[in-house]
């Protein structure tokens, strides 16, 4: 394995469009206290985790809930969520990703998951991509979440490559605030406007040449 250079990839909205799922799964959700999810707040949940994404919409909705209600929300909320990604296929995987993985690959460098998403094994094996990566930090495996720095940090360790070595894939404000603060590169994926600290940015992956990405430096 060639640990000069280690890339970690987030997953929702970077390797697969499950931004909408979870959109149509809590707009469901707060429809039961009578809140109607906006597409502009759902964009604030990006990289969210789903407490906090719940946190949030009952905050925006001024609504109050008990523990147990909170907990069968959360539930309901990715019992919903997972019917969509029950459908899943090689198909919903993001234009130039299998590409860029293979070639990542190929030259021999190590490939990480770093996701807040406790569903991230659920979709890698159902879009058939699992076994591309060295390691998976997902949100079973970590305490804190994005823009805390923990998994990509994980990640890094897990892929034996130090943090200023890694390269981080991310269409979240939180995921780019958390790769910067790892010291790591941050590529930003998706709207520019959104992702300004990122150190790079691009709309898709079929912008990205692995030239582009084996000649980048520590920052
Ligand atoms: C992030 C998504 O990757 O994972 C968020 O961008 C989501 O929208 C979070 O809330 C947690 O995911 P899950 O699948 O564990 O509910
Ligand atoms: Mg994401």
């Amino acid at each position: 394995m060639n640990t000069e250079k280690g890339f970690i990839f987030d997953l929702d909205g970077v390797i697969v469009d499950t931004a909408r799922f979870h959109y149509l799964a809590w707009k469901k959700a707060a429809a039961e206290f009578n809140f109607e999810l906006t597409h502009e707040q759902n964009e604030q949940l990006k990289g969210v985790s789903r407490v906090d994404s719940l946190k949030k919409i009952l905050n925006w909705a001024n609504a109050n809930v008990s523990k147990e209600k909170f907990d069968e929300l959360a539930a309901n909320k990715n019992a919903d969520y997972l019917t969509y990604v029950e459908k899943m296929t090689e198909a919903d995987i993001l234009p130039g990703v299998k590409e860029i993985l293979a070639e990542i690959k190929a030259a021999n460098y190590p490939i990480a998951l770093g996701s807040a998403s406790k569903n991230a094994p659920t979709i890698l094996e159902k879009v058939g991509i699992m076994d591309m990566f060295d390691a998976i930090v997902d949100g079973n495996s970590v305490s804190k979440a994005k823009p805390d720095p923990e998994v990509f940090l994980i990640a890094a360790k897990q892929l034996n490559v130090a943090p200023e070595n890694c390269i981080v894939f991310e269409d979240a404000e939180a995921g780019i605030a958390a790769a910067n603060s790892a010291q790591m590169i941050s590529i930003g994926l998706g709207n520019e406007q959104n992702l300004k600290e990122a150190d790079y940015n691009f709309s898709s992956f079929t912008e990205i040449t692995f030239n582009f990405l084996k000649q980048l430096q520590p920052k």
